[in-house]
């Protein structure tokens, strides 16, 4: 087994720096849409065999360091009472936003073996296939609620910001359910089997740093203190984390995930030798020729050389038009120019 990437995460003396890529299994590879053009997204995310064959494609083609379980950050949404669709035009569609009390006090706190058992059994079935970690994921806590208020994506969160606003008592509740749901969503994932798990904060990037110090954070930081009696990495990734660094490390994470605007050597130096760090690679510069990618990839390393541990990864991610070669290119770049 490869645990270089579960050694990294706890800040040990690794051979060379382990490489993983958000969003790993999915469109840019030939072999998902061959699996995708005969079922739907939820379908593919419900069936465990199915899923658990896309979570093994990048591990297989990329030779990446960590697998991360194939599915979505919405599906513990479903299970608590909303209705989820994926159009394959306008992304993902919750029906009744929640938008009053009522609508709140409907949603349940899901029983992950009964709600989301087709999630437990694929990591089950992953962790007799898979020689390297698997990663589980949740969304977090505000990122889950912006798609439960809105119903969908957002560019300016109105109705999210809106009820932080003007109904703070009821915004708190709202995160208080949801963060109890991803607790015990992630439980179950690592009873199941997951060796680390990953909390998306997608959208809390939006947030000023005031208002993710009172709406996001302190959420973040119940749910990792909840986790840590369970013996695995947590890792937090933080889309737009630059202006808020100093706050994330209240999450109390194993591992801080940093997005690609944020230059890694300054990012380290604010969040201290407490953390190990994720990341950070522009996705887009897996559409580089290969010297270049190299050349930003080496830069990464070298700067990253001062923090605890690393897990390269990009800082978001990777997108649909990526060549797989670009991904191939990554993943060899770093593990060469890594090793001594
Ligand atoms: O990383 C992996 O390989 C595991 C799979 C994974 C998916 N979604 C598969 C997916 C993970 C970890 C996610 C997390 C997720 N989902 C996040 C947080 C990470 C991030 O990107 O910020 C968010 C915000 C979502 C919600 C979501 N799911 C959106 C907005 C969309 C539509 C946009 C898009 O990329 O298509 C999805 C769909 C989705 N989730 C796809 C995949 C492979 C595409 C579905 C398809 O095959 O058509």
């Amino acid at each position: 087994m490869n645990d270089t990437f579960l050694k990294a995460c706890r800040g040990e003396k690794v051979d060379y720096t382990p490489v993983w890529l958000m969003r790993q299994a999915g469109r840019y590879l030939p072999e998902y849409q061959a699996v995708r053009s005969g079922v739907d997204f939820l379908t593919l995310c419900k069936t465990p065999e199915l899923a658990a064959t896309v979570t093994l494609q990048p591990v297989d083609i990329l030779g990446v360091d960590a697998a991360i379980l194939f599915s979505d950050i919405l599906v513990l949404v479903e299970a608590m009472g909303m209705r989820l669709e994926f159009s394959e035009k306008k992304g993902p569609q919750l029906s009744e936003p929640i938008r009053n009390r009522s609508l709140a006090e409907r949603l349940a706190v899901p029983d992950p073996e009964d709600d989301l058992s087709y999630v437990l059994e694929t990591i089950r079935i992953l962790r007799g296939r898979l020689n390297v970690p698997l990663i589980g994921f949740s969304g977090a806590p505000f990122t889950l609620a912006t798609y439960m208020i809105e119903g969908e994506g957002s560019k300016s969160f109105v109705n999210t910001k809106k009820m932080m606003f003007s109904s703070p008592a009821l915004f708190a509740y709202l995160m208080d359910k949801i963060t109890d749901s991803v607790i015990s969503y992630l439980k179950a994932q690592i009873m199941a089997g997951a060796q680390a798990v990953q909390i998306f904060d997608s959208w809390a990037g939006v947030l000023s740093p005031e208002d993710y110090r009172l709406f996001a954070v302190p959420y973040v930081k119940r749910a990792v203190a909840e986790l840590k009696n369970e013996g695995v990495p947590v890792i937090y990734f933080v889309n737009g984390c630059a202006g808020i660094l100093k706050d994330i490390r209240k999450s109390g994470a194993d591992v801080i995930g940093i997005d690609w605007r944020v230059d890694i050597g300054e990012a380290i130096k604010k969040l201290g030798k407490k953390f190990s760090v994720q990341g950070n690679l522009d996705p887009t510069a897996l559409f580089l020729p290969e010297e270049k990618l190299r050349e930003r990839v080496g830069d990464i390393l070298s700067k990253a050389e001062a923090a605890r541990g690393h897990i390269f990864n990009l800082g978001h991610g990777i997108l649909p038009e990526t060549p797989v070669e670009g991904a191939k290119a990554l993943v060899r770049a770093v593990h060469e120019l890594s090793s001594p």
